[in-house]
């Protein structure tokens, strides 16, 4: 548990908490490229970190990220004429770069230099294998972005997809750390005689609670959750936490994932999650052992799953499933014992378990047992960094060391008698090693 001083130290990230401090240090997933089809084309609105932002692609594609309210007298900038390298304020026609600086100001005397002493707050963008990032930090020169492979190698194969989670990021992340829900919650209704033998999925079926190990990493946490498999070897799920908010995910084979997500706080109480993947393989061309309904893409989601599209500050990535029609749960299909939940979609059942917590959960009143191994370590984790920011300015981890996030995660057969930590290193870091 956290006292509830810990638990708001921990959740909040709006301008000038501590939370919000470290994760300004880091370069943040802020929108989806294609959100912003072409130069000159709609802006959008973008809550991101608490901060109301308007986002637009500029007549040579530069995408700018800059405050809502207007710099003359706080007009919204979504309203404005996207036109000729800069958003253009419709209320008295200020015009702004990509960058912040006011370019025009048509309704002052020609003579006068007061735009020059005007600035909005823009934030630097880049983009990358469909990802605008967004630096929020307070260097002028921003750190490198992080290496996330499957957002380097990103071409046609790559997917970015992403849901708008209604709580806070760290119940959605949370979610990520904790392996054996995937037991109950998501596979629950999966009986041992439906898995084939020798399969992941049928070990899990077999042994619905894991042993832990969780170990401190340079980049932020890892775990290995193993359960007997063959008669002298574990079956083991690997995963990654990175910091700030990043998850991968012991799903498939180690070595063959290509895959992270991201917990991204548009503000305390809602959460952006992005799952990026790359080149992932077709389940039937997947080991032996990997083959099953786990290894599948989570991300794979169909147009028809999500709400309409709004252009509001949440418009944005709501799935039809949602807490205002309990995400269409059937309860009919929970008592026939083939679903767990009655609830369809994975990322259903999650968002039913994190987001029915509430927006921000009080985890004084909690009750973590040894499977909540990780959780604990990496909330100290992040609290600690917060604090070595804040209290000695110490730069977090993985800021200035974009190599930390060559990371892959999976799952493995082990022999017993082995560290799983040493035994994997190769597959683990096998990306970092071809680069
Ligand atoms: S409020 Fe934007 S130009 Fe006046
Ligand atoms: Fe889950």
């Amino acid at each position: 548990m956290l006292s509830r001083a810990e638990n708001e130290y921990l959740c909040r990230i709006g301008p000038g908490t501590p939370m919000g401090n470290l994760m300004r240090q880091y370069w943040l997933p802020a929108v989806r490229s294609d959100e912003l089809v072409a130069p000159d084309s709609d802006p959008l609105r973008v809550m991101l970190l608490g901060e109301q932002l308007i986002a637009f692609r500029d007549t040579n594609g530069k995408v700018g990220l800059i405050q809502n309210n207007c710099p003359h007298r706080g007009a919204s900038l979504f309203f404005g004429r996207n036109e000729e390298a800069g958003l253009r304020c419709v209320y008295h026609g200020w015009k702004f770069a990509a960058d912040g600086s006011c370019i025009d100001m048509p309704n002052e005397p020609a003579e006068s230099d007061f735009r020059s002493k005007v600035k909005a707050v823009a934030y630097p963008t880049r983009e990358r294998g469909g990802i605008v990032w967004a630096y929020m930090g307070p260097r002028t020169d921003p750190p490198p972005l992080p290496d996330f492979e499957a957002n380097l190698l990103a071409d046609s194969d790559t997917v970015v997809s992403i849901l708008h989670r209604p709580c806070n990021w760290m119940q959605g992340w949370e979610g990520e750390m904790d392996t054996v829900h995937q037991a109950f919650l998501h596979a629950g209704g999966t009986r041992l005689e439906d898995t084939v033998p020798g399969t992941f999925d049928y070990y899990i079926a077999r042994t619905r609670a894991p042993k832990f190990a969780v170990i401190d990493t340079p980049y932020g946490t890892s775990y290995g959750a193993y359960r007997p498999a063959t008669e002298d070897t574990y079956y083991w799920r690997i995963a990654h936490m990175l910091m700030p908010f990043y998850a991968m995910i012991p799903a498939g084979m180690i070595g063959q994932q290509t895959r992270f997500a991201a917990y991204v706080p548009m503000d305390d109480e809602h959460t952006l999650h992005w799952e990026i993947s790359h080149g992932l393989m077709d389940p039937s061309e997947l080991p032996f052992e990997a083959q099953g309904s786990e290894a599948r893409a989570p991300s794979a989601r169909a147009s028809s799953d999500y709400a309409p599209r709004t252009t509001g500050w949440y418009g944005r990535f709501n799935l039809r499933q949602s807490m205002a029609n309990d995400y269409l749960i059937d309860r009919a299909l929970q008592r026939s014992g083939r679903s767990y939940t009655g609830i369809p979609g994975i990322r259903q059942q999650d968002m039913a378990v994190t987001e029915s917590m509430g927006a921000i959960f009080d985890r004084e009143s909690e009750h973590l047992g040894t499977t909540d191994a990780l959780i604990i370590r990496t909330r100290r984790r992040m609290i600690a960094a917060a604090r070595a920011l804040e209290e000695q300015g110490v730069v977090p981890p993985g800021v200035d060391a974009p190599e930390l996030y060559r990371q892959r995660s999976g799952g493995v057969l082990l022999p017993r008698d082995v560290n799983w930590w040493d035994a994997t290193e190769a597959k683990r870091t096998e990306f970092a090693a071809t680069t």
